[in-house]
């Protein structure tokens, strides 16, 4: 029998999970210690089971007891586990960009490593991770959700932030016939830099900005105001993972946005967008994948 474990501050996603898996969902107790240190404790019976454990790794303390609660599996016998890790923290440190830095992604992987079977994603920060990973990992897209929400939303120009964000974009427009472009960054003096789409006229249209993260907001406020500047009549900000550090969602209203989304890879007031779908999609592949541990 499988059995949903619904890590901290992923509960709802966990139960979106369960009832298409049609499988039980099981709590866990966390808490952190006067000292820091994090706790934790599955609340059922583990032993023999496969489990699907379901833990998002923002704020930080989240990671730790993301790499717990697997132990914990293993430790009280759980047959297979699968670690569904919406959001994967430390993925933007997967090389050495100067000298004496860790490999921070690789950390993670090895950790996740130790516990756990295999590992299902969404849109790791850099797919390039995988590489990693000693155990099979899912790196699934949330495109299809998010151009749904577009396409609810009427969304007329997909614009990626920058230029290594545009294959999100594009593939996102391009299921809803959306046009898509990125924001090109524009020397105009030595303190001004402008960021407009390298070759769309946005003016009178209805134009959503899609990053993969939203973190303080800046990148995204920044875009923003400028996307005003040029006309667009309606600018909506969407990300898959939804941080918003601080006052990061008023920057974002204050700037000008009509809207603001994220997916449930992180939960917040800005969740619109689902991915259990697609999570549960690439949950039955790997069942399926041979060789899969
Ligand atoms: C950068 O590599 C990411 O794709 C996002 O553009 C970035 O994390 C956004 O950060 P912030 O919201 O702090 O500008």
């Amino acid at each position: 029998m499988v059995l949903v474990i619904a890590g901290d501050g992923t509960a709802k996603l966990a139960h979106e999970i369960a009832k298409r898996l049609q499988a039980t969902v099981a709590g866990v107790e966390a808490k952190t210690f006067p000292d820091g240190e994090e706790y934790v404790r599955i609340e059922a019976d583990v032993q023999g089971h496969d489990v699907v454990v379901v833990q998002t790794t923002y704020p930080p303390p989240r990671l730790m007891r993301l790499l717990l609660t697997l132990n914990a599996c293993k430790e009280n016998g759980a047959r297979r586990i699968h670690a569904v890790i919406p959001y994967l923290a430390y993925a933007r440190q997967d090389r050495l960009f100067k000298p004496g830095e860790s490999l921070s992604s690789r950390v993670v992987a090895e950790m996740i490593a130790l516990n756990a079977h295999d590992v299902v994603t969404i849109d790791a920060h850099k797919d390039d991770i995988r590489a990693f990973f000693r155990i099979p990992i899912t790196n699934v897209s949330a495109e299809k959700p998010v151009a749904d929400e577009l396409k609810r939303q009427r969304i007329e120009v997909v614009l990626a932030p920058d230029a290594g964000a545009m294959p999100r974009a594009r593939a996102v427009a391009q299921r809803i016939g959306a046009q898509f472009d990125y924001l090109e960054k524009k020397r105009i003096s030595s303190d001004v830099v402008e960021m407009t789409p390298k070759n769309l006229d946005v003016r009178g249209k209805s134009v959503c900005i899609l990053d993969d993260i939203i973190s303080t907001g800046g990148t995204m406020a920044k875009a923003l105001e400028q996307l005003k500047r040029n006309g667009a009549r309606d600018v909506v900000a969407g990300c898959v993972h939804g941080l918003f550090i601080g006052d990061a969602a008023d920057k974002l209203k204050r700037a000008g946005a009509k809207d603001v989304f994220s997916t449930n890879t992180i939960e917040s007031p800005f969740n619109r967008v689902s991915v259990a779908d697609v999570i549960v999609h690439a949950l039955a592949l790997k069942a399926s994948t041979p060789g899969a541990r």
